[in-house]
């Protein structure tokens, strides 16, 4: 059964880099792309639908969620807004509730941040673990993100819980928990931020990731989110797929990113919600970094389900042009996860289409908080 897909004003392909067709058509079968180009020359085909002029794009790629909680954290966003810092230590709040769930009432949650990201425009997700910080808990958090996603990460090493010291969790995490954690899992995290007292610095995160990676898992990480840090540096020297927030980098950690194949994830929802500086995107892109971004969803720091607003706050705060920030959106946050049958709109990727009410993908962030974007997943 073959669908075209017809009267598309302007088509985003990123078929390699950045890329549009306007006047476009496009033929879906079996889930995936089978054919696009220009209107006049659409071949036949079973079905026909008529977009009426608007603009499709390949479904936003969220590469950073961490989507299994229960609890609220409204009053710490409101206590931040009122000049309160943030430091991480919130985040045991989350793990109380979490803890007490059910994996029901977990799944139901998911479900409707999953719902709210798909009529944003969102197609993939990954999300983590790390609101468990036990054996059991962090497990259950991983099967119930596997219902929802292949793109799931092992984040056991999110803080240390306040009832464990630092070296005997560490042995926690690489031991017991990462053997129970390992089969759920595709990717491990760790939160390397040691300008907080929550968070683990760099010697902890490489002995973390290193046991991760003997488990099978890739590696990502949380790095340079608070103040610069070894983050970024140990990611690139690990083969991390990607390191995520570096808002606080050096020139060393940008020099180290562009001779690399990590992606650098940027997260502009936390600066956002924790009234922080944001990171300098432009000066990224300038060296040749491959930018990726992401909602970074959580209660703590960016509870944001919407991949629109995160390309609205990289445009007017970032220094991106909507056109990178729409490729970082999609075909960067493909590449974070090493995968190219996502984020982008070529024979033979998946049929994971967002139509746009507009006449072309500026609007995004030119229209902010307008809901312009229509799921058109058909695979
Ligand atoms: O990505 N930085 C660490 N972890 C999350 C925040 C988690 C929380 O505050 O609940 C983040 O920002
Ligand atoms: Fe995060």
């Amino acid at each position: 059964m073959a669908t075209l897909i017809g009267n598309i004003a302007e088509l985003v392909t990123n078929t390699t880099e950045f890329g549009i067709v306007h006047d476009a058509a496009l033929v879906v079968e079996d889930g995936r792309i089978a054919w696009l180009g220009a209107a006049s020359e659409a071949p036949a085909a079973d079905d026909h639908w008529d977009l009426s002029g608007r603009t499709v794009l390949p479904g936003f790629v969220d590469s950073h969620t961490h989507l299994v909680f229960d609890g609220d954290r409204a009053a710490e966003f409101a206590a931040r807004m009122a000049g309160e810092r943030y430091d991480g230590g919130g985040i045991a709040s989350t793990v109380a509730a979490t803890r007490a769930a059910d994996d029901d009432r977990l799944r139901g949650n998911v479900l409707r941040l999953v719902a709210e990201a798909r009529r944003q425009g969102t197609s993939t997700l990954e999300i983590k673990s790390g609101y468990g910080l036990d054996v059991d808990t962090e497990q259950r958090l991983l099967r119930v993100a596997g219902e929802f996603t292949d793109e799931t990460t092992f984040l056991g090493a999110h803080v240390v819980p306040p009832d464990i010291p630092r070296a005997e969790y560490v042995e926690l995490v690489i031991g017991p928990m990462l053997a129970a954690c390992a089969p759920l899992a595709r990717w491990i995290d760790v939160f390397c931020e040691p300008a907080s007292p929550h968070a683990f610095d760099g010697d902890e995160a490489r002995t973390i990731l290193e046991a991760g990676r003997r488990a099978g898992l890739d590696l990502r990480v949380h790095g340079n989110q608070l103040a610069p840090g070894p983050g970024v540096a140990l990611a690139v020297e690990l083969g991390a797929a990607s390191v995520d927030h570096c808002t606080y980098l050096t020139d060393s950690d940008v020099d180290a990113l562009a001779g690399s194949s990590t992606v650098a994830t940027l997260l502009p929802g936390v600066e956002f919600s924790t009234r922080s500086p944001y990171p300098d995107a432009r000066r990224l892109l300038d060296a040749g970094v491959t930018i990726a971004l992401a909602t970074d969803c959580n209660p703590g720091t960016s509870f944001t389900s919407s991949m629109p607003f995160v390309i609205a706050l990289a445009v007017r705060e970032m220094g991106m042009t909507p056109t990178e920030a729409l490729a970082a959106a999609t075909i960067g946050s493909a590449r974070s996860l090493r995968r190219d049958d996502i984020g982008r709109i070529a024979v033979g990727a998946r049929a994971h289409l967002t139509g746009l009410d507009a006449p072309s993908h500026e609007h995004l962030a030119y229209r902010p908080g307008t809901p312009l974007t229509h799921p058109l997943l058909l695979d």
